[in-house]
């Protein structure tokens, strides 16, 4: 596992988009593993300034989304379909771009559907994974039993509390979610986490120890050959 010290929030974007150059350089139809979340806001501002300089072409590239709450229709405000929309897939030009679907009228045949079309487009290359406060990646949250494929996830309390900040007064917010599992996170080539913030601090910590916390999810990417986790330093301070 290698880690990048960041002074700064904007120098993890940069340095992460600099991942996502180099990638379509060398391989211009990757399969790019996406996240979504406070986290990468900054890094798709980047790598959209990036594309509209000329300097990045995702036109041979396809991507696959981590997770989707579930049920929500694509055009709420707050659904990931939606997110992605505005913050990426409207303002640059990737081939195909997939999301596991939260209006499937059936999650359990979506997540089959949706690990069969991953399987089919080849594996990711490059997935892009935040942390939450509590140590999962996409939202396998902290368990006993971690599911290998795409599966249908209950939110735990403290990501319900996490996300409320983006869900108005009122507004439903879903406590489930569909999620990539932990075993076609691991079956990408390459993975990059980015941790930025005080609130990230303790659970990065934990992370360091270097031991295999089986109650923190992002514990697990310590058995990955190829994991590069891009932190800032008010993160690494926990
Ligand atoms: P955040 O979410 O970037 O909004 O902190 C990260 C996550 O929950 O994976």
């Amino acid at each position: 596992m290698k880690k990048i010290l960041c002074d700064s929030y904007e120098e993890i974007c940069r340095v992460a988009a600099d991942f996502y150059t180099r990638q379509l350089g060398d391989k211009p139809d990757s399969i790019l593993g996406l996240a979504t979340g406070g986290t990468m806001i900054g890094l798709y501002e980047e790598l959209v300034r990036r594309y509209q300089e000329g300097k990045i072409d995702f036109s041979k590239a396809r991507s696959f989304n981590l997770d989707e709450y579930y049920p929500i229709k694509k055009s709420h405000p707050q659904s990931y379909d939606s997110y992605m929309r505005e913050n990426l897939f409207d303002k640059v030009n990737f081939l195909k771009t997939s999301l596991p679907d939260g209006e499937a009228a059936d999650p359990i045949a979506e997540c089959s559907r949706y690990d069969e079309e991953l399987e089919s487009a080849g594996g990711i290359d490059l997935m892009l994974l935040g942390i939450g406060v509590n140590g999962h990646i996409g939202f396998n949250e902290p368990a006993k039993t971690y599911h290998l494929g795409t599966n249908l996830v209950g939110l735990t309390e403290s990501t319900l509390v996490a996300n409320s900040r983006f869900f108005g007064p009122g507004e439903r917010q879903p406590d489930q979610a569909l999620t990539m599992g932990i075993g076609s996170i691991f079956a990408s080539n390459k993975i990059l986490l980015l941790i930025s913030g005080t609130s990230k601090g303790q659970i990065a910590g934990r992370l360091f120890e270097g031991n295999l916390h089986t109650d923190v999810p992002a514990c697990l990417l310590l058995l990955h050959p190829d994991v590069t986790i891009i932190i800032d330093r008010e993160a690494d301070g926990g």
